[in-house]
């Protein structure tokens, strides 16, 4: 048996990875895989609930070629696609009937969408509004130590914690209460709305760099990139006054692993232009190797399917064990 902590992450499937899911999550995800029993979920389930696809099957496909072209490794970690593994689903149904509905009222993601087109609208489903009770059962049915997440999914951590904290005080230690780890770096944001998250799913995609950008996009894209008007120009992070400089900043920083004030003091007497154009390069340095690779990886089908088989199997025995203990005090077995 392994004594090794258990980290659980995962990411939606809603569109091809960014550059802001590689710095602010898969990164992260490699260097702990060699430290941790490492479960990393494609949470296809997540996807739809704010989009109806006609193509999921292949984006998660492309998720898991993504994650394997970043080098997340399949022979050390647990991959696994969520629709596959019934355990979520079923876990979040018993969940969702210890939790009382106000609690999710005012979780800031369902609050967004709510106040962006009312709840009036044919957007806001249901499954949006329980959205992180299907995030707090991916959690808590493998017993899981750590989550590595975004600051943007702080709070739906802290609310898996509630929930596994008022479930363990009803029956006993039935759940692990999971703590995050959240990635020092600055968030990753739009390039050209740079006081927003980078996010895939984003309507107009000059404001994310897909990890398949071809060169010539990125450089267009970076480019474009939303800076300020200082003049002189001055390369200095300050999220507050220059959130696109910032931006640019925390990319350069862990694409070269350099800190920030380091790149402040060796980039201070150049233009913005000139910032770009080293940005736009170690961006494709980097995209060079992973889309090397996603493109060896991607048609191998099989290999790909097999993948997720051997992850899903593995997966489904932890959650299914955590799933009948919880169906056992609850009465039901
Ligand atoms: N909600 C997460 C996101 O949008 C994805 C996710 C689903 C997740 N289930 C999870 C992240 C469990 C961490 C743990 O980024």
């Amino acid at each position: 048996m392994s004594t090794k902590n258990i980290v659980f992450s995962a990411i939606q499937p809603s569109n091809n990875l960014t550059i802001g899911n590689y710095i602010g999550a898969i990164k992260q995800w490699i260097n702990i895989q060699d430290s941790y029993k490492c479960i990393y979920c494609i949470a296809d389930l997540h996807a739809i609930t704010s989009n109806n696809y006609s193509n999921l099957k292949v984006l998660s496909l492309n998720t898991l070629a993504l994650y394997l072209a970043c080098g997340v490794s399949p022979d050390i970690n647990i991959i696994c696609l969520q629709s596959e593994i019934v355990e979520h689903s079923q876990l979040h149904w018993i969940l969702s009937c210890y939790i009382n509905w106000n609690t999710l009222k005012y979780m800031t993601q369902f609050k967004n969408s709510y106040m962006k087109y009312n709840y009036l609208s044919n957007k806001i489903t249901v499954g949006l509004f329980t959205y992180p009770i299907l995030m707090a059962s991916d959690i808590l049915l493998y017993q899981t130590n750590y989550v590595p997440v975004g600051y943007d999914q702080k709070q739906h951590l802290e609310f898996s914690r509630k929930v596994a904290r008022n479930f363990n005080k009803k029956y006993g230690n039935i759940f692990t209460i999971p703590q995050p780890i959240i990635a020092k770096i600055g968030k990753i944001t739009s390039l050209l709305n740079p006081m927003r998250k980078m996010s895939k799913s984003d309507s107009n995609n000059n404001n994310y760099i897909s990890l398949l950008d071809e060169p010539e996009l990125v450089i267009k894209k970076i480019n474009n990139a939303i800076t300020d008007s200082d003049n002189p120009p001055i390369i200095k992070y300050d999220l507050k006054n220059k959130p696109g400089i910032s931006n640019l900043l925390n990319i350069l920083s862990v694409l070269t692993n350099t800190s920030i004030i380091n790149l402040e003091n060796d980039l201070n007497n150049i233009n913005y232009t000139q910032l770009k154009k080293i940005v736009a390069s170690e961006i494709n340095n980097i995209l060079f190797k992973i889309q090397k690779k996603y493109y060896s990886i991607r048609n191998k089908e099989k290999y790909l399917n097999n993948i997720l088989i051997s992850g899903n199997k593995k997966a489904k025995t932890i959650a299914r064990n955590t799933l009948n203990r919880v169906y056992k005090v609850i009465n039901i077995k």
